[in-house]
């Protein structure tokens, strides 16, 4: 497997300059303008009463910005609590327990570096892929890590809240769209046994130059919805208008955003915006995303009530399992995956 961040920094002696597999080109270093807005905090609390205000302000964080955060989701901060503590436990576990788990070659589950790529720059970060949820990828997948003990049952604990979160979001977002409330789910067949939840947790630990590093490189999230748990350390960047925007960590809140299976289904109405995770020289920070992926045979197109005569399909129907198997990481942000599904070009619209 290659060599560890959390490996490296151990070394005797520490280190004091970054390796060059891990160094940017200048041009993606992160040292961009910054935006001073951010993307919206939305209060779910009391959603029976206050749905409507609810639906209207994602809906407007949707168009904006791709992003928001949200608090009090209904899922309980000792659940977020307990699900950060085993991380931070498995990412403190001595090198040779957490290779227990290593990433065989040709899978996407364990632990290892997502996105290292022979022709790429490796991320800043040391990442542990599973799946939390789903029939068919829990049975498919190798063992979850043996250690700490618990692991199973809190991270099944964890995927289950993270569900009922996704199925309430996607109503609320397919509210927005003038959909009927379970019109996306149907849609992405979330309930098939085959739809699943990835969740990648995320060490970035501290780099000495971080100037010259990403923790992840620029990337749209190719699922329906993704939703991600972040720790007290800032990192996470969203790309709007030619500027990187922070978003800050609210506390107990989570990061929603929007992925291509759902710019696809809006018909191109709500976009899948573009992200990084930059490093930091003294604190490890820690993400967890959690991806609402559809089934390999599901297929995603634009939904037919957003459809009409002046509002024609952009998108050509596509299996999700055609999306993924041809994805790429080394896309760039001008030269997304999703344009190559476009059966209107760009410029037309
Ligand atoms: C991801 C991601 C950002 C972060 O895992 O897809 O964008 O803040 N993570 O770690
Ligand atoms: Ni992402």
């Amino acid at each position: 497997m290659p060599q560890m961040v959390q490996q490296l920094l151990s070394q005797a002696g520490g280190l004091s300059q970054v390796p060059s597999r891990f160094i940017q080109p200048v041009e993606e270093r992160p040292e961009s303008e910054q935006g001073c807005t951010t993307i919206p905090v939305i209060d779910m609390k009391g959603i029976a009463e206050n749905g409507n205000r609810i639906i209207a302000e994602i809906a407007r964080a949707c168009q904006e910005w791709g992003f928001f955060q949200v608090i009090n989701h209904g899922v309980a901060p000792s659940l977020m609590e307990e699900f950060r503590d085993l991380a931070h436990e498995f990412f403190s576990l001595g090198q040779e327990e957490k290779e227990v788990n290593a990433i065989q070659p040709g899978k996407c589950v364990g632990y290892g570096r997502f996105f290292e790529q022979s022709d790429g720059v490796a991320n800043w970060a040391d990442n542990l892929i599973l799946f939390s949820y789903g029939e068919e990828q829990r049975l498919a997948q190798p063992c979850m890590p043996p250690k700490p003990k618990r692991f199973r049952e809190v991270v099944e604990k964890y995927g289950s809240a993270m569900f009922k979160l996704f199925t309430q979001l996607l109503e609320l977002i397919s509210a927005g769209l003038g959909l009927q409330p379970d019109a996306i789910a149907k849609q992405a067949k979330i309930n098939d046994p085959g739809a699943a939840i990835r969740t990648d947790f995320n060490c970035y630990p501290p780099c000495p130059q971080p100037k010259l590093v990403l923790g992840s490189a620029p990337h749209a999230d190719r699922g329906v919805l993704t939703v991600l748990q972040q720790d007290r350390v800032s990192g996470l960047q969203v790309a709007k208008d030619g500027k990187w925007f922070p978003v800050p960590p609210a506390k107990n809140a989570f990061v929603i955003n929007l992925g291509d299976q759902m710019q696809i289904m809006s018909n191109g109405k709500y976009k899948s915006i573009v992200h990084r995770a930059v490093a930091n020289q003294t604190e490890t920070r820690y993400s967890f995303a959690n991806f609402l992926m559809p089934a390999d045979q599901t297929v995603i197109q634009p939904m037919a009530e957003l459809l009409s005569a002046s509002s024609p399909a952009v998108y050509r129907p596509i299996r999700f399992g055609e999306y993924i198997g041809g994805y790429s990481y080394l896309f760039k942000p001008l030269n997304r995956n999703i344009d190559s599904f476009r059966v209107i070009p760009q410029d037309c619209l």
